[in-house]
């Protein structure tokens, strides 16, 4: 049996996100995000244009099939995975680790050392998406989303460019 039905759609092609697909992202992250969580539209305007941010987005057909967004602070080394999600039309073909390769990769570029993030204690397939992809457990934050879950914090050190530009 075929892991799912969509592994006959084109694959996807990364691109830094634009304004043009705000609508996009927004209904992607309402569909999975609530309350405290959800990033609005002026907060993904602010993150595509920032020089603080990446915005990557994976798109499948010219459809926004998925995201991933790395937040930078100055004069550190430590980057943080913001937000992640692939839709749910999209998912288990790979995209996600596709898209944090690309954020690891953005990562890399601006000289960060490590990636962070947060994630619901309650998500099995996001945590482990992570862990398959060389990030550790440090950390937990009590009640951190909404109905009280926890947060489990990770973190992965990013071997260096071999290519920097
Ligand atoms: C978590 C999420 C981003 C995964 O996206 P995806 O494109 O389906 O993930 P991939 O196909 O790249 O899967 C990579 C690995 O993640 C794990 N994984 C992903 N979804 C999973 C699921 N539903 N159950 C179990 N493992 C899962 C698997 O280890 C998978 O590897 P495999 O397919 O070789 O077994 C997606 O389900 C999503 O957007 N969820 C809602 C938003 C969310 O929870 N984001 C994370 C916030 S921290």
């Amino acid at each position: 049996m075929t892991k799912s039905p969509n592994r006959a759609l084109p694959p996807a092609k990364l691109r830094r996100g634009r304004l043009a697909d705000l609508d996009a992202l927004i209904a992607l992250e309402r569909d999975f995000f609530t309350a405290d969580h959800v990033i609005s539209r002026r907060g993904f305007r602010h993150f595509i244009t920032s020089p603080k941010s990446t915005l990557i987005v994976a798109d499948v057909d010219g459809k926004v099939a998925g995201c991933a967004l790395v937040n930078y602070r100055q004069a550190s080394q430590r980057a943080r995975l913001y937000t992640i999600s692939v839709g749910r039309e999209f998912q288990r073909r790979g995209i996600a680790r596709q898209l944090l390769a690309a954020a690891e990769q953005s990562a890399r570029g601006r000289r960060c050392r490590f990636m962070r993030l947060e994630v619901r204690a309650d998500d099995p397939g996001a945590i482990a998406l992570y862990e398959s992809s060389g990030y550790a457990r440090f950390g937990r934050r009590s009640r951190y989303y909404d109905n009280r879950i926890d947060a489990l914090r990770f973190e992965k050190p990013l071997s260096r460019l071999r290519n920097a530009t």
